[in-house]
């Protein structure tokens, strides 16, 4: 007889630390990890087993299919905007063919049990490409259906698996007989970026806000590789949590949509530093531009509207700028950094 169970991709990365923790607090069933590489030892407690294998490997998959009875999938394994970009194809195969394996087996889990299988995809404001600086500075708050003409791989992939998903949820082999019975409950959020004060980020174009303020709590000098007034939107890893949450417990039919866009404060990179140096005077953190990363961060919004997700799931950020570093930020990085 097959095990109940969730499944989460990707499972070692940086959101996976922080949704590892909470499921341990609330799901009803046990937890399976995947992830290419070995789960963090400290995780490994919350887990009914630990799976090192490629989300492209699909005996690791028919075997996940053969011994669970999966109510959810949260499918976190990707490679970022940063790393797709040196490895575009690489990124393709991951990054799509990989979420139409776990989509394949979310159908397959929902034929057997004779219901839908929940489906947590966690997208990007990398599906965005505004043309120029001009128009990103005038657009205000990008709705969900606007500018959607990524200029980086990772947001091409990303726009396609929200495609994908949505078509898996509403229309997925809708000519045959038994159409509708084999569903996937696709739930998608568009993060901003994300900072955590206990994982550090790794290939993401978002990165330099986590590298500031971690650089700063250990002394380290740390050289901020986007322009003083590039900008973009962002969110304390606590808040994308809780996100994750509330998306996947809120009710079928209040989902106006299949993806979501959600934020929570939109700093320059130069306000970033001088709310880093009120708590740490001694940081020191200079500019040195990448241009093309710059570029990426220019044709992404300056702030999203979130409208739907406070309307339809009743999402409302935690952390204001000031508050996700006084109050979770700071004291969190400090005690990490203590020793
Ligand atoms: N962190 C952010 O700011 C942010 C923002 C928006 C969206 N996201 C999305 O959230 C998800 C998780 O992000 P993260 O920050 O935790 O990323 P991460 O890079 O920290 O973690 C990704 C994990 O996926 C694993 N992985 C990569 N390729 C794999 C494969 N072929 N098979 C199995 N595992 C594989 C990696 O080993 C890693 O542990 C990604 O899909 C990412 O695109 C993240």
């Amino acid at each position: 007889m097959r095990k109940a169970a969730i499944l989460i991709t990707g499972a070692n990365g940086e959101i996976g630390h922080g949704l590892i923790r909470a499921l341990q607090d609330t799901a009803d069933v046990p937890v399976v990890a995947l992830d290419i590489q070995e789960v963090d030892p400290a995780l490994r407690p919350a887990l009914h087993e630990n799976i090192v294998g490629n989300i492209l490997d699909q005996n690791v998959l028919d075997s996940i299919n053969s011994r669970y009875e999966l109510s959810a999938i949260y499918h976190l394994a990707a490679l970022l905007s940063t790393r797709a970009e040196f490895s575009p194809k690489i990124a393709h195969q991951v990054n799509v063919d990989g979420t139409l394996n776990l989509l394949t087996l979310a159908v397959d889990q929902a034929r057997s049990q004779g219901r839908p299988v929940k489906f947590f995809f966690p997208s990007s404001l990398a599906v965005y490409g505004i043309p120029d600086l001009e128009t990103k500075l005038k657009a205000g708050a990008v709705k969900e259906d606007d500018f959607l003409f990524p200029q980086t791989m990772y947001g091409c992939n990303k726009l396609y698996c929200e495609l994908l998903g949505t078509y898996h949820a509403r229309y997925y082999q809708r000519l045959a007989a038994d159409a509708g019975t084999f569903r996937v409950d696709f739930r998608s959020i568009r993060f901003p970026g994300l900072i955590s004060a206990v994982t550090l980020p790794a290939g993401g174009t978002s990165d330099y806000a986590s590298e500031m303020v971690h650089a700063a709590a250990q002394g380290i000098p740390y050289d901020c590789f986007i322009r003083e007034d590039g900008v973009m939107p962002f969110m304390t890893m606590p808040d994308a949590i809780r996100a994750i949450g509330e998306i996947m417990a809120a009710p079928v039919e209040r989902l106006s949509r299949r993806v979501y866009n959600i934020t929570a404060f939109s700093p320059s990179a130069a306000e970033l530093r001088q709310i880093i140096l009120t708590h740490f005077p001694r940081a020191e953190i200079g500019f040195k531009v990448d241009d093309r990363r710059q570029d990426i961060v220019d044709s992404w919004p300056v702030e999203v509207d979130q409208s739907a997700a406070r309307e339809d799931w009743g999402w409302q950020p935690a952390d204001d700028l000031e508050s996700a570093f006084s109050g979770y930020l700071v004291p969190a990085i400090k005690e990490r950094y203590r020793h």
